[in-house]
């Protein structure tokens, strides 16, 4: 399949919008029309848990208000991001086909209620989704306002209900090709007199029963991503077919593993994703939360290499975590623009305006329960609208990222699901730690996963890539071989796609050789234990934590720092092994941040990037956005306290974007950013 690409041409600025909460007030409604444009509003996000105002009785429909307020959309020149309403369903559809209900994996059927709560497979559901779709698209296809659709909403879980476990079976006996062998051999069925002598007798897994296969457990989780699949795409045949030139787009969750983001993307014409950092919950944590933002961000800006939208965000707090601080003043501007310069284009809300009741009416919104514009949120969000509105020469501008850190799915469910080493496994932090070396040098980066094409990078930083999949480890040896630099770490290359353990030695496929060594054992740290590495360079000793892998280097491959503690005192820990025009790097344990820092500062000057700041202060986020004519350089910060960095001669005949005055220094207040335009 091709991949689908869409990029807006201007900036959006919108919230999700639920009049349906509000049709016995047509007051409120009013005033929604009117504050949109203090507000800055140029989109809304429209029924995205519409059913049962559509459909209040089976067939009995009810469109009406939808009609009105999609004309007034349209006169008031706001687009339409129009919800299909999958993600929550009328009562009555439930009682009368109680298929539709979602199974737990302890097999018990979940009653009437909540959200995201149908089976995948459903034949009742699967027509009955389309059939709402159809008369979407029939009635609005063409309607001036529309301007995208928005599938279900943040499709997330699993069913395992009967439908789904015959599913699962044929889609087993499709894989294995209908041999019981070969599954038995994939699974290791040997241990634990696990084998199956027929699908027949495979469930899918549950804590109840078998949930140690773990070949099963990832099979069950790339089912679980086809289903998902799946039913996106039996949403989207009447739209595609009625309105082949109005974009799709669902909206992600962040780091949501029930199934692979990175399968869907192509049958996206452009990604979004809800956005909702920790903040205000320290200086640390605001600049960790900034870190896992943009790491976000040019996530979902590399799954399609293009720009994203930041389809919910909050103006001001959420209501779902142990504690729900508000943003601090200035806090939601700094985001938004963290969010445009890692590649967004557009900024929206949940939601724009608190609902009177339920679990939500705390939450962030716009307009509040007070219901005028003179709040404080209020008036933040609308200078967030004009700030927007003066930027607007960057909307569906490229990112040009010459570095990749490789975060990949589904290792991360392998490592989760391995039974030994150590918990938490780390490998997302592990991953953040070498990403946010990356992140201080001031270059961009993409966030890839084993399957990304790797010829456009100078720098590859793949830590903790346990299991290999797809090539990569032929890859990996090719990106290095033209040149590459190549950074792997410890617990790299021990098991295949099925989770099988390689034999003859890690890092295998032939990463033994790139890296130069063989890992042999595995030391794990307890929280707050620490081993420590001495630099061959200098003698500078560095702290090293949580894991110690043993490794062997082979002749040539150069030792750039020792283990300074522990019976493994004076073994190799970090080294290089030249790679034909390349070199691979091969960080055995987990040092401190400082050091991978200034690592891969090395590494980027061995590769002859030009790093305008050396190392960023901390707390500071650098990215490029890039038109065909100009370079736009955000500078923002999170540290927490006011920044002054010099103008690298680079940047000395820039201007400040958008006011135009020439760029003469960077200070930076709390919070505060600049844009250069070069
Ligand atoms: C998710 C949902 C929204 C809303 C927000 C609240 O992102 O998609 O409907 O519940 O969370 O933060
Ligand atoms: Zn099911």
């Amino acid at each position: 399949m091709k991949d689908r690409k869409f990029r807006v041409s201007e900036f959006i600025h919108g919230a999700d919008y639920n009049p349906d909460q509000w049709l016995d007030m047509p007051d409120i409604i009013e005033e929604d029309f009117r504050l949109f444009v203090p507000a800055g509003m140029n989109s809304a996000t429209i029924g995205i848990f519409s059913w049962n105002k559509f459909e209040p009785q089976e067939e009995q429909y009810n469109f009406a208000w939808l009609d009105q307020i999609m004309d007034r959309m349209a006169d008031a020149k706001m687009k339409v991001i129009l919800a299909t309403p999958s993600g929550a369903r009328p009562a009555w559809m439930d009682k009368k086909y109680p298929e539709i209900l979602r199974v737990s994996s302890e097999r018990v059927r979940n009653l009437h209620g909540i959200r995201h709560n149908h089976c995948w497979q459903s034949p009742y559901y699967r027509r009955k989704t389309q059939q709402i779709n159809r008369i979407l698209a029939e009635r609005y296809g063409k309607h001036p306002a529309l301007f995208m659709w928005h599938i279900s909403n943040e499709y997330q879980g699993e069913c395992h209900c009967d439908l789904c476990q015959k599913a699962f079976r044929d889609w087993l006996r499709k894989k294995y090709h209908n041999d019981m062998k070969l599954l038995n051999h994939e699974w290791c069925t040997d241990v634990w007199s696990h084998g199956f002598g027929s699908f027949d007798e495979i469930e899918s897994p549950s804590n109840r029963g078998e949930h140690l296969i773990h070949g099963m457990n990832l099979d069950w989780r790339r089912f679980v991503t086809e289903e998902t699949l799946d039913f996106f795409q039996n949403e989207c045949v009447p739209l595609r077919e009625l309105t082949p030139d109005i974009p799709i787009t669902t909206n992600f969750m962040g780091q949501n593993m029930d199934f692979n983001q990175w399968k869907l993307a192509p049958y996206m014409d452009i990604m979004s994703w809800d956005s909702y950092p920790e903040w205000s919950m320290g200086r640390q944590q605001d600049m960790d939360a900034a870190i896992e933002a943009s790491f976000c961000h040019d996530r979902f800006r590399s799954m399609k290499m293009q720009p994203f939208l930041v389809m919910e965000s909050t103006p001001s707090l959420i209501n779902w975590r142990t504690v729900n601080k508000l943003k601090r003043p200035g806090m939601h501007e700094l985001s938004v623009v963290q969010a445009i310069a890692h590649g967004a284009d557009s900024i929206q809300y949940f939601q724009w305006r608190k609902c009177r009741g339920e679990g939500e009416k705390l939450h962030g919104a716009v307009i509040d329960h007070y219901g005028k514009e003179d709040t404080r949120v209020f008036q933040e969000v609308s200078r967030v609208g004009e700030l927007l509105g003066k930027m607007q020469t960057i909307a569906g501008s490229d990112t040009d990222s010459k570095a990749a850190v490789l975060y990949d799915w589904e290792n991360s469910w392998a490592i989760e699901d391995l039974q030994g080493w150590r918990s938490p496994r780390l490998y997302l932090e592990t991953v953040y730690q070498h990403y946010k070396a990356l992140r201080k040098l001031g270059i961009n980066v993409d966030v890839i996963d084993e399957e990304t094409p790797l010829d456009k990078y100078r720098i590859v930083a793949a830590p903790m890539l346990y299991m290999l999949r797809s090539g990569i480890a032929e890859r990996l040896k090719q990106f290095a071989a033209k040149g590459g630099s190549l950074i792997l770490t410890y617990g790299t290359g021990e098991v295949n796609e099925n989770d099988l353990c390689y034999l003859g030695g890690f890092p295998a496929e032939g990463l033994m050789e790139l890296a130069g060594l063989r890992a042999e054992e595995m030391d794990v740290l307890c929280d707050g234990e620490y081993n420590g590495i001495r630099l061959s360079e200098n003698n500078k000793i560095y702290q090293a934590d949580s894991y110690c892998e043993l490794i062997y280097p082979k002749e040539g491959c150069e030792v750039l720092a020792f283990y300074t503690d522990d019976f493994y005192a004076g073994k190799a820990a970090v080294t290089r092994n030249q790679w034909k025009a390349g070199a691979c790097f091969y960080i055995a344990t987990r040092p401190e941040q400082k050091y991978l820092d200034t690592l891969y500062q090395q590494i980027a000057q061995e590769q002859g990037m030009e790093l305008l700041w050396g190392i960023l202060p901390e707390g500071i986020d650098l990215a490029v956005r890039r038109t065909e004519t100009e370079e736009y350089y955000f500078i923002m910060n999170f540290s927490g306290e006011s920044v002054q960095m010099p103008l690298p001669k680079q940047l000395q005949n820039s201007s400040v974007f958008p006011d135009g005055r020439a760029a003469k220094e960077i200070y930076l207040e709390k919070y505060g950013y600049i844009i250069l335009k070069n």
